[in-house]
């Protein structure tokens, strides 16, 4: 393990990263904010990921719930799926994700945020291995 050699205070990233998801950041296939607006920590957020043109996951929405523990962002978040995915490095019976399986992520750095989290979770979707995976039903949630 390597000691990251700058810093990033939790709530000033978090602040920026609330401030961007309210501005709608990103190029609209992913959004992300506070699941509570009147969480303090700022530790609990949904995400929303729109599935990817000419893959499996095309015409679906999935909402994913992100949570930022009190060593974010030298450590990753928590990040789950809601809606059921057929995904490599998604566990099949919760919809937690192994950021490890996510090639851009596998090795997190303190400069990544909750929009790149998604960004790559969608180029994810796109890749050869997964983008013709067979999906469950539309509509469906994990049960926890
Ligand atoms: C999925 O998560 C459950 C509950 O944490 C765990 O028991 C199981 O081993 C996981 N499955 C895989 C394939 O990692
Ligand atoms: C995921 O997709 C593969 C290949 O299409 C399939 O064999 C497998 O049963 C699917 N898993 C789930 C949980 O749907």
């Amino acid at each position: 393990t390597s000691v990251p050699s700058v810093v990033v205070p939790r709530s000033f990233r978090l602040l920026e990263e609330l401030e961007e998801g309210q501005k709608g950041g990103g190029d609209g296939t992913v959004s992300w904010g506070l699941a509570d607006d009147d969480d303090m920590m700022l530790t609990h957020w949904n995400g929303m990921i729109i599935g990817p043109a000419k893959t499996v996951y095309e015409g679906r929405i999935y909402s994913l719930k992100i949570d930022c523990g009190h060593r974010y962002p030298e450590y990753p978040p928590m990040v789950r799926f809601v809606n059921k995915i057929n995904l490599t490095g998604v566990n099949s019976s919760t919809g937690v994700v192994d950021l490890k399986s996510v090639s851009a992520m596998s090795r997190w750095k303190n400069s990544y945020n909750i929009k790149m989290v998604l960004q790559e979770l969608r180029q994810h979707m796109m890749m050869k291995e997964n983008s013709r995976l067979s999906q469950p039903p539309e509509g469906q949630v994990y049960s926890n």
